[in-house]
């Protein structure tokens, strides 16, 4: 694998596991809650992360550019949650821009299946083929827009594997029942995205620790993490099943503990 593509990968997965905070919801759904300063809410979540996934316009004017914290830059986008179909996506970023932005990766969704699936895959592989001669790792996404109902093992498996195919280092996608058969048919490593915020920390606690032993490297885990009343101490929870091997039970009474902390 080429030097630069390592070298930035090993920055993003410091152990061979990830916690990716992601913080570019607004790119199609505005200010949404919890995000409205999205400089704030990810401050005190920055030392607990090992990377954020965000777009330029919050990376230019919300985050710190004396951070040492490494970036996936999210250069996909041009819809909105109200406009008429979230799959219709195209390339936003160009890499000149990321090289610029001294970012570690880049990350485009791919909506397979959908009316768009050429388009977006095409996306994709425009985007491997650019980033690459710079080495920038792409991270794809398989997204669902509205569509949740979606997320099962033999549609999330066709999505990673092809995403895989086309060139991505790295591919995002939901946690399912049966998630061995996501990781199993997908070359390159796998990090789980959280979806909508669910109703216990515990829950989170479960599929996280569910999919790590199945095979995913890590999260990138956003809603379920700032949403939450606290953020710090789901996040540090979150830490220990991922770099410290904790069981839900164990994540869960850290993050009980932590919450009564001031
Ligand atoms: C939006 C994204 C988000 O980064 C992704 O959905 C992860 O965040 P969450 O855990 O809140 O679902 O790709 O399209």
């Amino acid at each position: 694998m080429d030097w630069g593509i390592k070298n930035r990968l090993s920055r993003l997965i410091p152990d061979g596991r990830c916690l990716w905070l992601p913080i570019d919801h607004g790119y199609f759904l505005g200010p949404t809650t919890k995000l409205e300063k999205p400089g704030e809410t990810v401050k005190p979540l920055l030392p607990y992360c090992d990377a954020i996934f965000v777009t330029r316009g919050v990376l230019r004017n919300c985050i710190d550019p004396n951070s040492t914290k490494p970036i996936i830059l999210r250069v996909s986008g041009g819809t909105s949650i109200i406009g008429e179909d979230l799959a219709n996506e195209g390339i936003t970023t160009s890499i000149k821009e990321a090289v610029r932005l001294n970012v570690c990766a880049v990350g485009l969704s791919v909506f397979i299946g959908s009316k768009y699936e050429h388009q977006t895959l095409l996306n994709l592989t425009r985007l491997v083929n650019e980033a690459e001669e710079h080495g920038i790792p792409v991270m794809a996404v398989t997204a669902v827009g509205k569509e949740l109902e979606k997320r099962d093992a033999r549609y999330l498996a066709l999505c990673c594997r092809i995403a895989s195919e086309l060139g991505a280092r790295v591919v995002k996608t939901y946690w399912c029942e049966n998630f061995e058969k996501v990781v199993e048919g997908c070359p390159v490593p796998v990090v789980m995205a959280g979806g909508p915020k669910v109703n216990t920390e515990l829950e989170v606690f479960e599929f996280v620790h569910d999919g790590l032993q199945k095979g995913a490297i890590g999260v990138n885990l956003g809603r379920n993490v700032w949403k939450n009343e606290h953020p710090v101490a789901m996040i540090k929870a979150l830490r220990s099943i991922i770099h410290e091997n904790a069981t839900p039970k164990e994540a869960n009474e850290l993050f009980e503990s932590l919450k009564k902390e001031k």
